[in-house]
């Protein structure tokens, strides 16, 4: 299966509103990807699409968030979300989305990627738990669940505090 996966483009804003929602079973997930564009700092280049035959079948947001602590901040990437239409879960295109996005995310400039996902999912990416950086999530989450990657080497050192995510996450 021919799969190519490439930046969003405004063409294709109503089919990542409904990929979304289809995927998640409910229409939170679409609403938050359309709010996250309208908002700075969005990054166009780090919404990504996965097209068969002329037909969105997968997306993935990374948007940038900040890691605090009482004497500073960091930057940092929250992958979230990522829809793969039900038809074609489990056929890698997930993963795809995964790696391309993570290369993208580094040839920007960015130094590291967090997420709140399945344990046994995320790991195979090189992600780990962030608690192993003593970086937290806002909210009580077990620790395998919220997880980290270097995009490169150190690219977490000396970093610590909590990630704070844009308020249209809680909405
Ligand atoms: C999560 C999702 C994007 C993965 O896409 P995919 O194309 O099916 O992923 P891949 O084929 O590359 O990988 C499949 C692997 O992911 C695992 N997986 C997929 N969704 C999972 C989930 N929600 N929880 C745990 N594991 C999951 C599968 O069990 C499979 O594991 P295996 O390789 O050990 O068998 C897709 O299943 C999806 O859209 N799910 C609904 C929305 C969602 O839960 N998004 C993730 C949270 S942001």
């Amino acid at each position: 299966m021919k799969i190519t996966v490439r930046q969003e483009k405004a063409i294709d804003f109503e089919d990542i509103t409904l990929l979304n929602d289809i995927a998640f079973g409910q229409e939170h997930e679409g609403l938050l990807v359309e709010r996250l564009r309208k908002k700075t700092p969005f990054v166009k280049a780090l919404s990504r699409v996965a097209v068969f035959e002329n037909s969105i079948v997968g997306h993935i947001l990374f948007y940038p968030v900040k890691i605090v602590n009482e004497l500073t901040e960091y930057e940092s990437l929250a992958l979230a979300p990522m829809s793969v239409i039900p038809e074609l879960q489990n056929m890698e295109i997930g993963s795809q989305l995964v790696k391309d996005g993570l290369e993208t995310a580094k040839n920007l400039g960015f130094k590291s990627v967090i997420v709140l996902g399945h344990k046994d999912f995320y790991p195979r990416f090189g992600f780990s738990p962030a608690v192993n950086w003593k970086i937290k999530a806002p909210f009580e989450v077990p620790d395998e669940v919220f997880m980290a990657i270097e995009l490169l080497p150190g690219g977490l050192m000396a970093v610590s505090g909590t990630v704070l995510y844009p308020i249209e996450f809680n909405m």
